[in-house]
């Protein structure tokens, strides 16, 4: 489901015209469809039924509070980051249960508080992190919950930054070194190894690096069963992409591997390990679904160019500037056909501060409103206060009805 539409020349979030919200909030503002949001977990959930599996949302895409406690009613589970991301997951309300662990740089205090709520498994990133956790965990007489991070050297064929698999890239272990490392921790008294984990990068494309990471996983399992050591999941990671072009609700689905496809390709090499499969979807639950609001400020020509100056700028979406991505811009209200080719840009010191760049737009003038479409992942948990911007409000619809989520920041 795509929740964005145009009625009467007006965009629409599900049933709610987006003008009437901004009336009422003001810009710049995040708005995100939780029908679409629920619909697309329920999405993912649903494509891997016949395998036994946990849906563990990265926070990190999108962590406003209410969106997460929505998610965690649904059963989802939690992949965070950092200590804030484990603490949010836990104050919503995700069982600890159902909370997994990531990052390569993981501070004592932060694998203390995993280890004293007992979470589902700390994803460790580098042999030197496992020494640390066994450490910590044999202190506090614990055992802590292991599933090591393997970097499988995958490309994912996408943007460098956003490419995680890759052995040039800094997170996990090599297989070889993973071997050695479950070996080692095998012997530990207060490491318990639960499962095995990858991710492999952000906006893959395509169901084949997929197939080989869990093919690479599953060979493992099978090696370490071999030596009796016995785990209970594979963890897969995130990172299915969205089409950043999709925007509206006649372009169909958003994502770029359809999950059922998916399920089915990966589902014979699952079962053959008889783990428990873990996915951590982040950006295709919430991207699609969420825009970033904005209202043009100024326009002006200066020799060769056209700018259209809005009052959203790199710190309120800095994915433009950071990655060089691609957001379409609507017009809440759509304008007859003279268009002109400008530069939609932000208030931001940055010759780097833009949205959009020689994009055809309708002509526009001061007041005009605009859409930044698919600015659900990534957008608001990346802004920041530069130049000393307030951030923005966040405003949750579903069906006819929507609500503050998060208060604009005053100054
Ligand atoms: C460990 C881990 N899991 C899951 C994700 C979510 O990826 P995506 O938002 O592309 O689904 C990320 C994002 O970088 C990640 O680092």
């Amino acid at each position: 489901m795509m929740p964005f539409h145009y009625r009467h020349q007006e965009l629409y979030c599900e049933e709610v015209a987006l003008s009437h919200i901004v009336e009422r909030c003001g810009t710049p503002l995040y708005v995100y469809s939780l029908t679409g949001i629920l619909e697309n977990y329920r999405c993912i959930d649903g494509a891997f039924a016949g395998q036994p599996h946990r849906i563990c949302y990265a926070l990190k895409a999108n962590a406003n509070p209410e969106l997460l406690r929505r998610l965690a009613s649904l059963g989802a589970g939690a992949d965070v980051v950092s200590g804030g991301e484990l603490r949010q997951a836990l104050q919503v309300g995700f069982p600890a249960e159902k909370i997994v662990f990531a990052g390569v740089g993981k501070t004592d205090e932060e694998i203390r508080l995993a280890l004293q709520h007992r979470i589902l498994a700390l994803n460790v990133e580098s042999r030197e992190e496992l020494h640390v956790i066994a450490s910590i965990a044999e202190r506090m007489q614990v055992q802590a919950p292991i599933a090591v991070r393997i970097n499988p050297d995958i490309d994912i064929e996408g943007h460098p930054y956003l490419t995680t698999g890759k052995s040039a890239n800094k997170f996990g272990i090599s297989l070889a070194e993973a071997r050695d490392a479950y070996l080692w921790a095998a012997a530990c008294k207060s490491l318990r190894l639960v499962g095995v984990h990858c991710h492999i990068g952000s906006m893959i494309k395509k169901a084949e690096p997929y197939r080989r990471m869990a093919e690479t996983l599953a060979a493992f399992v099978a090696d370490m069963k071999d030596q009796g050591i016995a785990l209970e999941h594979i963890d897969l990671g995130g990172g299915i992409g969205v089409d950043y072009s999709q925007v509206l609700a006649e372009h169909g689905s958003p994502f770029y591997i359809d999950p059922v496809e998916l399920a089915q390709e990966l589902q014979p090499v699952l079962q053959a390990t008889g783990c428990e499969l873990i996915f951590e979807p982040g950006r295709s639950l919430v991207g699609p679904n969420g825009v970033l609001l904005t209202t043009v400020l100024y326009t002006k020509q200066t020799a060769g160019k056209k700018f259209i100056v809005v009052d959203a700028g790199m710190n309120d979406l800095i994915r433009p500037s950071l990655y060089g991505a691609h957001h379409e811009i609507l017009p809440l209200q759509q304008k007859t056909a003279v268009v002109e080719t400008a530069d939609v840009v932000g208030p931001i010191c940055e010759s780097g501060d833009f949205l959009a760049k020689e994009r055809l737009l309708p002509i526009m003038k001061r007041g005009d409103r605009l859409a930044v479409m698919t600015a659900g992942a990534y957008g608001y948990v990346l802004s920041s206060q530069y130049n000393l911007r307030p951030r923005a409000a966040e405003v949750m619809v579903q069906d006819d009805g929507w609500q503050v989520v998060r208060e604009r920041e005053s100054l």
